[in-house]
């Protein structure tokens, strides 16, 4: 079932002694980017979006990129560009998706807590679907739907009580967890609705969690949101499609999980029940891979105990996964000394004890100047980073075909004070 991560693409190797994104020197790009900076291969992102598509070939289906994972407008614009739909999560990213030229048709809107301008903002530009949170959420989009004459396309989230077996931060499908509508009261929330003008139903929707590495989790959900849809287009309900959320795990540590074709291999057969088709959502598993983030040493100390830190110029502002989920992300040095391997302690410069990359890592020896790559950080990495500590946010750099450029240049202290009196 389990299918090999060493199929994928993998944009970060080295070339001529150095660390290289698709085969053009990181050195080279940050000798005029500077540091921290996000880079990422186009290529990949190519591939991954690709490999999703395939896989779920045989069956009727649209992908709707989770620009939550980045949306860097480039990233955005790119993905457009292969075909892919949007999920966003805010009137921001709708904004976003919009400029990045996604039709407004092609965007579901998803997210708990949903502001009023935010719906009517999604009514009035007749989004594809609005996947609601809740019965009250439901109904606040019926009233502003019916007050300006439109009709709303909508679906319901639907919290099955399964757990992704991911971290607990990122799970999403527990009915301990804050979202969607309890599997058992859904019927009734349809139901209940079913005459109400402003609303059209359209799917169904679920996401139990983000970075899951098992099918059967996936596999379940599916058959809950399957079982739902059967029993709504028998009471009439001339539903569209089913949408699974998001929720692929990509191979941080570099083990074999499971790979866009297991995960199509174990819902589809439930797809087929009904038939309609199906919504995909994915995030990470479309940009992970894609970025990295390239930090400066700025210090190196040893402790009398032996322990050995490396100070980069880049922390939990630039990559805040490690500091909230405990995350694993491959560090590799960009032009690696000759020397055994010691135990590093990778961390960042924010002052917080939890701003850490990685420790114990066996390195190369590490000197101040010296490039270091977080490897696999494309989604949740930009996306997430802050100004903690006055860090500005850190430049992107997206590398294709050979050739590279600035698609967000690094903020600028002027930047962060215009908002400021
Ligand atoms: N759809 C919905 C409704 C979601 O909430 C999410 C992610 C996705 C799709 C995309 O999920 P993906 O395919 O990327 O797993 N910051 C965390 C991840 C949070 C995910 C939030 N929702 C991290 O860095 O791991």
């Amino acid at each position: 079932m389990i299918t090999c991560d060493s199929l994928v693409y993998q944009p970060f190797r080295p070339a001529g002694g150095e660390l290289a994104c698709d085969g053009v020197s990181i050195q080279s790009i940050v000798e005029r980017a500077g540091t921290p900076t996000y880079i990422y291969s186009a290529r990949a992102i190519r591939e991954a979006y690709r490999d999703i598509d395939d896989a779920f070939a045989s069956y009727p289906h649209a992908i709707h990129y989770a620009l939550k994972a980045n949306s860097t407008l480039a990233i955005a614009r790119l993905l457009q560009s292969l075909g892919s739909r949007a999920d966003a999560n805010s009137g921001g990213e709708i904004a976003v998706a919009e400029r990045a030229g996604f039709a407004p048709r092609d965007i579901v809107f998803t997210g708990v807590g949903k502001t009023r301008e935010e719906l009517e903002y999604a009514i009035t530009r007749g989004l594809g679907t609005i996947n609601a949170e809740s019965a009250g959420e439901l109904d606040r989009i019926a009233a502003i739907a019916q007050a300006h004459g439109r009709v709303a396309r909508v679906a319901l989230r639907v919290n099955p009580d399964i757990d992704a077996r991911s971290h607990p931060n990122i799970s999403t499908g527990l009915k301990t967890n804050k979202f969607g509508v309890p599997l058992q009261d859904a019927r009734a929330v349809y139901q209940a609705r079913r005459d109400v003008a402003a609303l059209q139903f359209v799917g169904v929707h679920i996401h139990i969690g983000s970075q899951i590495t098992t099918v059967d989790p996936l596999r379940r959900a599916a058959e809950s949101l399957v079982s739902l849809a059967l029993q709504l287009r028998d009471e009439g309900f001339a539903l569209e499609h089913v949408d699974l959320g998001g929720g692929l795990g990509i191979a941080y540590e570099g083990r074999p999980i499971i790979q866009p074709t297991d995960y199509a291999g174990a819902v589809i057969p439930e797809l087929r029940r009904v038939g309609l088709p199906v919504v995909l959502e994915p995030g990470r598993a479309v940009v992970g891979r894609a970025g990295a983030l390239i930090g400066r040493i700025v210090d190196t100390k040893c402790f009398p105990d032996g322990r050995k830190f490396a100070v980069l110029d880049a922390g939990m502002t630039e990559l805040m996964r490690p500091a909230l989920y405990g995350s694993f992300h491959r560090i590799e040095p960009v032009v690696p000394r000759t020397g055994g391997d010691t135990a590093w302690d990778v961390v960042g410069p924010i002052c917080e004890s939890s701003d850490v990359f990685g420790r114990d890592r066996a390195l190369p020896p590490l000197q101040v100047d010296d490039l270091v790559a977080i490897l696999d950080t494309g989604a949740y990495g930009s996306a997430m980073s802050s100004n903690y500590n006055r860090h500005l946010l850190p430049a992107e750099v997206l590398v294709d075909d050979g050739k590279w450029s600035v698609i967000r240049r690094r903020q600028t202290l002027d930047d962060v004070l215009a908002l400021e009196s």
